[in-house]
């Protein structure tokens, strides 16, 4: 009797189980469709609900002044930004007007004051961008791209730290805030029209091996490393203790042109030495050639430092090219590509960026146009690209041969720019990311950049030598 009322009630728990695991299962169907968040919508929040980031600089000051050599602090203002959204504006009957501003002027669309573009109805605290409290009053993010943040304003400020208690605000911990994923709600952009993807900087990460690896926006963003996590010992606020690691907010990526326009030259800096981490060139040429043989140079450039393609953001007015010349030992070129000409227009030079094509096939640079992507040919993470130039030996050409590269980037063409803001408003900067050599019939001189000592020797030289040709002529 005892083995069957056993085996009666082993069957009976079994059912039990599964009658019980379904009812977690429907449960959790439930409760997990019921709590996917939805992206706060536009005019459900108010923009008293949100602090001005110069109330958080009270104690915040270090974080406050990194914040305002990051183009967050320019989302709205930013010249370029506003030249293309009117234009976006005028060009589709305002239908994208509260698409850009959600990612741009994120409160002023929250609060229902945004659209008008002008900012005639914004509040002050709409017009500072993507500033500390919109940032650091996200519970939880509703999806990747196109603005899909919940935003919940108020006493608690989330944050990387679970033990940082301030007597302005609640702090929170919340591990968001350490991932990729929170970059994400803001840095994929796709078409308003036809969903086409514009911006790919998450997607590409995330299809890296630094997802992989756990290497995330935050840690080459937001730590002095650049490529890499490395520690920002300090304090984040005057009160606060000190701590191993606290976050940098110049979150700065490529745009050395737009932060030297909008912060006097300050910035710039930053983001040039950001680019400069970026990629690793190297050159590959016959070490002897005889005058009229077909010569090969093989530039190679390798994505070694961009957690995502290179280059990224707003890829179809991003540039990226090589310039290739080749010298002989008296100075003659004997072949050039990717200089710029007189307009600053770039030179035979393949362009690594993304060709964006409107309905009609035509290629256009305006997200709002866009209907299909006609090439992308940007690097992708740790990945190498070889873009190889020919030319013939001439009889003439003194030995030994130098052949240089240049890998250059710059924020935007300067037509472009020269459309947009009329020529000789902005000289677009072109940077120099890296170089690389190759001599052919013997070792040439690698031409160095002169130090500053170097220059200031050179100019008290010449001072002395016009100082002597003045006495020696009395
Ligand atoms: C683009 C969104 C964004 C903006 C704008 C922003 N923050 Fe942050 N902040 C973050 C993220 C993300 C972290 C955590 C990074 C990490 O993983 O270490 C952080 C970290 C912090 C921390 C914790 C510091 C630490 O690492 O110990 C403080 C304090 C802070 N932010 C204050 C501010 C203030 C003040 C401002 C405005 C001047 C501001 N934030 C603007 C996203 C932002
Ligand atoms: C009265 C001073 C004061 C003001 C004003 C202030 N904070 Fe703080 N905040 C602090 C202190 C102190 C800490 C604790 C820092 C620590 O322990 O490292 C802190 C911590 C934080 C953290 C970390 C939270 C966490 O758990 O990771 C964030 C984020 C933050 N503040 C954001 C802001 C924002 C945004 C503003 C403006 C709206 C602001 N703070 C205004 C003093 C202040
Ligand atoms: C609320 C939306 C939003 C969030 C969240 C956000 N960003 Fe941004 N970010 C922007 C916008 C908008 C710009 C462009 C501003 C401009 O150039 O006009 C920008 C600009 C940048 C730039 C400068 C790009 C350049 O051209 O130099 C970097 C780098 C950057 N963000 C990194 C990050 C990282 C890393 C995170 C996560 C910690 C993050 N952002 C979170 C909206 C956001
Ligand atoms: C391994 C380090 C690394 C990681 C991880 C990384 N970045 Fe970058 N990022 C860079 C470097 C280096 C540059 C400069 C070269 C360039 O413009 O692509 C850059 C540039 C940028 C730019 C500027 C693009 C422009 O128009 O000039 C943005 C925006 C950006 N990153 C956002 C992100 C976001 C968002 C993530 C996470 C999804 C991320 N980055 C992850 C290193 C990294
Ligand atoms: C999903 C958020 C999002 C939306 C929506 C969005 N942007 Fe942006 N925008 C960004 C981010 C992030 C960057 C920085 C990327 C980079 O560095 O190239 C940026 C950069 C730009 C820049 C480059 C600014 C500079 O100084 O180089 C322009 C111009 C721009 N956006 C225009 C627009 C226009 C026009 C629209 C609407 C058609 C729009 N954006 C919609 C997030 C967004």
């Amino acid at each position: 009797m005892a083995t069957i009322y056993r085996g009666g009630f082993r069957i009976r728990s079994i059912h039990y189980c599964f009658i019980l695991l379904l009812f977690a299962s429907f449960v959790l169907l439930v409760t997990g469709t019921a709590t996917a968040a939805e992206p706060t919508s536009v005019g459900e929040l108010d923009s008293d609900d949100f602090v001005s980031q110069s109330k958080c600089a009270n104690c915040h000051a270090i974080i406050r002044s990194q914040w305002q050599g990051s183009m967050h602090a320019y989302a709205y203002t930013d010249p370029l930004y506003q030249a293309e959204l009117l234009m976006a504006s005028e060009e589709t009957g305002g239908q994208t007007d509260e698409f850009c501003s959600r990612c741009h002027t994120p409160i002023g669309v929250l609060a229902g004051e945004v659209p008008p573009i002008d900012g005639s109805m914004a509040s002050d605290v709409a017009l500072e961008g993507v500033q500390c409290d919109l940032c650091h009053t996200v519970p939880e993010g509703a999806g990747i791209g196109d603005g899909a943040f919940v935003s919940s304003p108020g006493d608690v400020k989330w944050g990387p730290l679970d033990d940082a208690p301030s007597a302005f605000h609640e702090s929170e911990f919340n591990e968001f805030y350490t991932e990729a994923e929170y970059c994400g709600m803001c840095h994929n952009v796709n078409s308003p029209f036809n969903g086409l993807p514009l911006d790919d900087t998450y997607t590409s990460w995330a299809d890296s091996q630094y997802a992989e690896e756990e290497v995330t926006c935050q840690d080459c963003h937001m730590t002095p490393g650049i490529t890499q996590f490395e520690a920002n010992p300090g304090r984040s606020a005057s009160s606060a203790p000190k701590r191993e690691h606290i976050s940098i907010h110049e979150i700065v990526g490529g745009n050395v042109f737009m932060l030297e326009v909008l912060s006097d030259g300050l910035y710039g800096e930053k983001a040039e030495e950001r680019l400069q981490k970026a990629a690793i060139i190297e050159v590959s040429v016959p070490e002897d050639a005889s005058s009229g043989e077909d010569i090969t140079i093989d530039v190679s450039i390798t994505n070694s430092g961009a957690g995502h393609k290179l280059p990224t953001g707003i890829a179809e007015v991003r540039q990226m090219w090589l310039e290739v010349s080749v010298t002989d030992a008296e100075g003659k070129q004997l072949y050039g590509s990717g200089r710029l000409d007189a307009e600053g227009n770039i030179e035979d030079a393949v362009i690594y960026h993304t060709v964006l094509a409107d309905p009609d096939g035509q290629i256009t640079t305006k997200l709002w146009e866009a209907e299909s992507i006609v090439s992308d040919n940007r690097i992708l993470p740790k990945e190498t690209e070889v873009e190889s130039h020919s030319f013939v030996m001439p009889e003439d050409a003194v030995d030994p041969i130098l052949v240089e590269a240049k890998l250059l980037y710059r924020s935007a063409p300067q037509d472009m720019v020269d459309e947009l803001f009329g020529e000789g408003t902005y000289d677009v900067p072109v940077i120099d990311m890296a170089n690389a050599y190759g001599s052919i019939n013997g070792e040439a001189d690698i031409p160095s950049e002169p130090t500053p000592g170097f220059g200031a020797l050179l100019l008290v030289m010449s001072l002395i030598a016009v100082v002597c040709i003045c006495r020696t002529k009395k």
